[in-house]
């Protein structure tokens, strides 16, 4: 019932527009009021679109105050009259429409009217031109532009939150009246809980939003009828049907499928998958909400076990991963629990609730794990021991007796695994060491510490058997059973540079057995005579000549003392000669003339000494 109608005061504007070059403009409306009134006579046209009436109809009849006396004749011209929508009757001025006129496709006409003199062929009065707007109804219904025709929801949504959903609708009549103004509202939605309702955003853009909460498990899927009406009289309307698909969301807890669990496990023993425990889920497999994460409630305080899930198969996945010796069977009790990965949520009543307090209790089972004690080894009290022995003792005489104890074995025997001198056996029954030998400190066998090593092992009867050892550290104490001896027994002495000659000796006991030494010349008168000791204490003394020597061999007898005034008869061997750099014997001729008088005096010695 839209309308249009052209008013008089708008004919009258119009002319005076015209006659300023065809410009419409409110002040010339008023301007030429006054004039017009004389020239053209107009009535109320009203142009309505889509006007249910018989064509051509007449809109108006016009007039012109100059006509009278004369030949005239009327004229249209502008939009509409070439197509024959908008016609006049020459004679009596009556203005027709020919057909309906849609307001959405054009709005307003711009036509021209004129008079002419037939038999001056002029015209008569200026020309009329106006715009013919037209009035419009309420034809359009609103329409939606842009919907989401099919949205999804997360079913623990919370109320209030915008669904994924928008949608736009525009109503074509006059802008800005009721028959363009839309209202888009819910018409019906199935089912019809939790409440879905629309919200106005800005400019055509509406968004769904709910009240209340989805439950997945109850409805999958809602059919939400939404209707756009315009405010006019009667109002018309739309429809447009939008799919909101509930995703499931963690609604349920995994359920432990049995109520107690058994495993085994050896002690010791690192091992990926002891047991496997699998949940119940009723949320949709594969989702966050159906995910299972296992957790340890007690029993793996020290973090001997681990759980993880199997992806493939949401089991639970329990493990050892540290080594622990459990010294007989023992029963571990493992205490576990279960959630989803997803955080749960119910709705219930209506409301989505989240309070841990409040939704339903996470499962948890008991594990009773065997840990299988293995073969555990006999157990020395020490694994290092030491004991202290005289060298040189009788032998049989008992080193050590170990103590050892086995958790799960009674019986084990024992041997000897190392004894590098022989000097010592091993009891099989006891572990009792026993010395077959002396032993003695100077061995090479014992270390720079006096320590001789020997380790024994103990073997228990379990299949395989298992062993431990034990070193025993027999630190041997010194007895003075050596003598202190010379170092080098014979000596150069390069009579051309020194007149005396550093003497070492050397003892293998340790002290105090051994040096500083005293030393003696042996008695000897030549000796005496020819040599002296100068100092004759000390590890090292110096053995120096108390004449001139002739070049040759000389053997010096010693006696030497170690601190026990234990003694030794030593014969140092020098030879005297002329050195070389670096002293070494010149190469000389051989003595068989001119025989140096100590030579001579020697040789004499000798045969006294013979005789
Ligand atoms: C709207 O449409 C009705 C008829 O459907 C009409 O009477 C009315 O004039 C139009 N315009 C306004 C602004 O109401
Ligand atoms: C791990 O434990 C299971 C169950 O006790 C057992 O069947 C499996 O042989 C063990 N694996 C290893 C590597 O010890
Ligand atoms: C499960 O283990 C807990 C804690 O270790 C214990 O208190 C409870 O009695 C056990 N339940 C069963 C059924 O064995
Ligand atoms: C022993 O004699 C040799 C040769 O004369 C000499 O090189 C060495 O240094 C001597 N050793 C000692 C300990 O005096
Ligand atoms: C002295 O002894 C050395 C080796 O000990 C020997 O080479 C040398 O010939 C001897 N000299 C004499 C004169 O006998």
């Amino acid at each position: 019932m839209r309308s249009l109608s052209l008013l008089l005061l708008v004919a009258l504007a119009a002319l005076g527009e015209s006659e300023e070059g065809g410009k419409h403009h409110s002040r010339t409306k008023r301007e030429f009021l006054s004039r017009s009134k004389r020239r053209w006579v107009l009535s109320t046209i009203e142009l309505e679109e889509e006007m249910k009436v018989d064509y051509p109809f007449k809109l108006s009849r016009m007039f012109n105050d100059k006509t009278p006396g004369k030949q005239y004749e009327f004229a249209i011209s502008g939009e509409g009259t070439d197509e024959g929508l908008f016609s006049i009757d020459k004679l009596t001025g009556d203005v027709y429409v020919h057909a309906p006129v849609d307001r959405e496709k054009k709005a307003s006409y711009h036509i021209t009217f004129d008079v002419w003199d037939k038999s001056t062929n002029t015209k008569i009065d200026r020309e009329l031109a106006f715009d013919v707007d037209v009035k419009d109804i309420n034809d359009n219904a609103p329409r939606f532009i842009a919907i989401t025709k099919e949205a999804s929801v997360k079913e623990n949504t919370p109320s209030g939150e915008y669904l994924a959903a928008s949608l736009e609708a525009v109503d074509d009549d006059q802008e800005g009246t009721v028959n363009s103004t839309v209202v888009i509202t819910v018409d019906k939605q199935v089912p019809a809980e939790p409440k879905i309702g629309i919200v106005h955003i800005s400019g055509r853009l509406h968004r769904l939003i709910f009240d209340g909460c989805f439950d997945y498990d109850k409805v999958k899927t809602y059919s939400i009828l939404i209707k756009a009406s315009d405010k006019g009289n009667p109002p018309l309307s739309s429809t447009a049907t939008i799919k909101l698909n509930v995703i499931d969301a963690n609604s349920h807890q995994p359920i432990f499928k049995q109520r107690q669990y058994q495993a085994e496990a050896v002690e010791m023993t690192i091992n990926e998958t002891i047991l496997r425990v699998a949940v119940e889920d009723k949320d949709t497999p594969n989702t966050d909400g159906w995910r299972a994460k296992y957790f340890f409630i007690s029993g793996n305080e020290d973090g001997l076990y681990k759980i993880t899930t199997d992806p493939k198969t949401n089991e639970g996945v329990i493990g050892i991963v540290k080594e622990k010796n459990f010294e007989i069977h023992t029963l571990v009790n493992l205490r576990i629990g279960v959630e989803n990965v997803e955080p749960i949520s119910v709705c219930k009543d209506g409301k989505l609730i989240k309070d841990s307090k409040k939704v339903p209790p996470q499962d948890s089972v008991n594990i009773t794990v065997k840990m299988i004690d293995t073969n555990d080894a006999p157990v020395f009290e020490k694994y290092t021991d030491d004991v202290y022995h005289m060298e040189e003792s009788e032998p049989g005489q008992v080193l050590y007796n170990p103590n050892v104890h086995d958790i799960d074995s009674s019986k084990f025997r024992f041997k000897l695994i190392e004894d590098p001198a022989n000097w010592v056996t091993v009891d099989e029954k006891t572990g009792k060491i026993t010395t077959i030998k002396e032993m003695d400190r100077e061995s090479p066998f014992v270390d720079e510490n006096n320590i001789y090593r020997i380790v024994i092992a103990a073997i228990d009867d379990g299949s395989p058997p298992a062993t431990s050892t034990c070193t025993i550290k027999v630190h041997l104490g010194d007895i003075n059973d050596n003598s202190p001896t010379l170092i080098n027994k014979t000596i150069i002495m390069c009579v051309n540079k020194v007149d005396k000659i550093l003497v070492r000796a050397q003892d293998a006991d340790a002290k105090p057995y051994s040096g500083p030494f005293i030393f003696f010349l042996g008695d000897d008168k030549i000796a005496s005579k020819l040599w002296k000791i100068d100092p004759a204490y000390g590890e090292e003394v110096a053995l120096v000549s108390l004449e001139t020597l002739p070049y040759g061999n000389y053997s010096v007898p010693l006696v030497i003392q170690d601190q026990q005034n234990e003694a030794a008869a030593e014969t140092l061997q020098v030879e005297v000669c002329e050195c070389n750099k670096g002293d070494v014997c010149r190469p000389r001729k051989p003595l068989s003339i001119g025989l140096g008088g100590a030579a001579i005096g020697l040789i004499f010695a000798g045969l006294l000494l013979f005789l």
